[in-house]
């Protein structure tokens, strides 16, 4: 297997969406919704478009699977999983945290993984068995022992107006444990700011494949940990993600048990 022919193809279809999107961040947006605060806009649908071009190109026989409506089946081992935007809502309010996020998979486990802040020019790259880097500089975990001295990160689903399963149980419980969390809109950038040690630990529910299968790479590749709120090891097609840095995965679960899991 060519890792380092996958990655670069991740990379170069990253950079290329990304490079649109900074053009674009302070264009005019068309936007539509999905549902009540689930909002997309026509830059999310060009993003994808560049990037399954350039996938397309260098590996026509892989699978791939996108947010914004591509799935393409072929029958193949290998399938591409693809946010075109991933921090749409921050996107289409100029808030500036979102990044395009590409990991190619076999058999629901990512492969490589590439994750662009194309505003703070950050890409986050990593390997099965080969590591992660941001800027192609090695990242780890934080070494930070205690949830009570962590800084954590979360997310909410985009039926939190509708259903008692919105994460706001276990935000209230974690809101009082840790030393603080972070809400920062883009799932994939959470996992990489788990990876490079700037938070210590996320846990989300409700997630699709492409929101976390390059940025759980990326944790496991810098020596930190991904499961599910069950302690179960990480797998693309599971909607639950607790990542850390290993050190206060137990602590982090411990917490989720006392909610309604
Ligand atoms: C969303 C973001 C957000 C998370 C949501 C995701 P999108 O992805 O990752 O941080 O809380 O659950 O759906 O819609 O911006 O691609
Ligand atoms: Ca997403
Ligand atoms: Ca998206």
């Amino acid at each position: 297997m060519d890792l380092d022919r996958y990655l670069e193809t991740a990379v170069l279809a990253a950079k290329k969406a990304g490079l649109m999107l900074v053009q674009n961040i302070g264009s005019e947006k068309d936007i539509s919704f999905k549902g009540d605060v689930d909002l997309v806009t026509n830059f999310d649908k060009r993003s994808q478009d560049i990037i399954h071009h350039t996938i397309w190109d260098a590996f026509p026989e892989h699978d791939i699977i996108a947010e914004e409506g591509l799935s393409k089946d072929k029958g193949s081992d290998f399938r591409w999983v693809i946010d075109p935007i991933d921090g749409t809502t921050n996107f289409a309010h100029r808030f500036p945290v979102f990044c395009i996020s590409i990991a190619l998979e076999k058999e629901g486990q990512p492969l490589v993984g590439a994750v662009f802040d194309p505003l703070r020019n950050e890409l986050f790259s990593a390997k099965k068995e080969g590591g992660a880097c941001l800027n192609e500089k090695e990242i780890k975990v934080s070494d930070i022992q205690e949830l009570d001295k962590s800084l954590l990160a979360t997310g909410f689903p985009y039926d939190i107006r509708e259903s008692e399963m919105n994460n706001l149980d276990h935000f209230s419980r974690f809101a009082v444990r840790c030393q603080a969390i972070r809400r920062c809109g883009s799932a994939a950038l959470d996992l990489c700011y788990v990876a490079c040690g700037r938070v210590d630990g996320f846990w989300e529910l409700k997630l699709s494949p492409w929101d976390t299968s390059a940025g759980a790479l990326m944790v496991q590749e810098a020596q930190g940990y991904v499961t599910d709120f069950h302690n179960n090891i990480f797998h693309s097609s599971r909607h639950q993600v607790l990542a850390s840095n290993g050190k206060i995965h137990t602590q982090m679960l411990e917490v989720l048990k006392l909610g309604n899991i």
